[in-house]
């Protein structure tokens, strides 16, 4: 019944072309920000249909970025999801803006549209969406809001490279979306991230404020023939990628539909083996039309309906060596954010429902259909012994 091995609920799936590709760029003599990291950043503005993309250290980088490009004042609001990883909210309150949080839908964990209209006042600076698990936003009503009161839509597209609403990715939007390339995501450069925008200005600003705020990285100044001297307007931060991170977002970037292709099969088969556990809420599709990326498969284990609550299921699953990820804990009820950024009780009651409730079930591109199999051994093994 038990697997003989540990089924790591994701894994980073790196092959022999992103191995030689590293080895190439650490014998080359160059490794950091170099010619791979502008190969990169080309390649991904193509695959997404964006003009500029920029590579950062990490989705969590962008963020931060984005929200120095809005230059936030003392009172500015940002709306965003409170179903997400701390980072999203953590850039709002460090960038001195309020996270005001509105509720997801319980069908797609997604920002409700109509809530987030509702919220609006005069000092909402932004919207902040979470393309959930590899599931697309409805793009186009957040777009309508967004314009008819002339504040910014950013996407956090942490889990959405590769997905697409209505036909087109995610990150060719004129707004400016992040991307992450942490080791769970659908395509890694070890820790890595992604800036994309159809606006000129706003690149050569994150640009800037990627590299100490000055306008030449050591690549122009000393291999590209640029002269030595550089100019800075304002002070910025060192979120440059590598060459070597880059060689590996270069082959990954290559590989992504059909890990992603992987990946939906995979989501297809726990979606018809689970159809028969009717204990656990499967994850439900958006009315519109997207091309899920998979980033998650995730269930809710209620504990009226499943007779076990998600923290003991999560601990069974482990004593049947299946990994499983919690995404995410609501972040307006953890420490810091329930002292300074109060909502009032029952006001997100699907984030919270969500939050108390969801597991994410091992889903990587370098997994069989005979894991996925495991999985679902384990759960209805858990399902005999917890039955009421
Ligand atoms: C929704 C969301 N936003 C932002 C981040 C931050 O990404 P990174 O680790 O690349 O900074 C994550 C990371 O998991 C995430 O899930």
């Amino acid at each position: 019944m038990t697997r003989k091995t540990f089924l790591p609920f994701s894994r980073p799936d790196i092959g022999q072309g992103e191995i030689d590709e590293v080895v190439n760029v650490l014998s080359s003599g160059w490794i950091t920000s170099g010619p791979k990291v502008a190969a990169f950043e080309k390649a991904f503005a193509e695959y997404v249909g964006s003009p500029y993309a920029l590579t950062l250290t990490s989705c969590t980088a962008g963020l931060h970025l984005a929200m120095e490009i809005l230059d936030l004042q003392p009172g500015d609001e940002v709306i965003t999801t409170s179903l997400t990883w701390p980072a999203t909210v953590n850039m709002i309150h460090l960038c001195g803006g309020k996270p005001v949080f509105v509720d997801v839908e319980r069908d797609t964990f997604n920002l409700d549209a109509s809530q987030v209209e509702e919220a609006i006042t005069k000092q909402t600076r932004a919207v902040i969406p979470v393309h959930f698990a590899g599931q697309s936003c409805d793009l186009d009503k957040l777009r309508e809001i967004c314009k008819a009161h002339d504040i910014e839509l950013i996407e956090d597209a942490a889990h959405a490279v590769g997905s697409e609403y209505k036909g087109k990715r995610i990150g060719s939007g004129d707004n400016m979306a992040v991307f992450s390339f942490h080791p769970i995501k659908n395509m890694t450069t070890g820790e890595g991230g992604m800036i994309t925008t159809h606006d000129n200005k706003t690149f050569e600003r994150l640009r800037t404020l990627r590299f100490h705020g000055v306008d030449k990285d050591a690549w122009k100044r000393y291999a590209c023939g640029d002269k030595a001297g550089y100019e800075l307007y304002h002070p910025g931060w060192k979120y440059n990628m590598t060459d070597i991170q880059a060689a590996i977002g270069l082959v990954q970037l290559e590989r992504l539909d059909t890990m992603i292709e992987k990946r939906m099969t995979l989501a297809a088969l726990y979606d018809d083996l689970l159809s028969e556990v009717h204990e656990f809420t499967r994850p439900c599709r958006t009315r519109y039309d997207i091309r899920h990326a998979w980033h998650l498969y995730t269930i809710l284990v209620d504990k009226d309906k499943a007779g076990i609550a998600r923290d003991e299921f999560m601990q069974e699953m482990g004593k049947r060596n299946i990994g499983t990820g919690l995404h995410f804990q609501a972040v307006h009820q953890l420490s810091f954010y329930k002292n300074h950024y109060p909502v009032p009780d029952g006001s997100l009651p699907e984030t919270e429902f969500i939050s108390e409730t969801i597991v994410s079930l091992p889903l990587y591109s370098g997994m069989n259909e005979s894991d996925v199999h495991d999985v679902v051994t384990a759960i209805r093994d858990i399902v005999e012994k917890f039955k009421k």
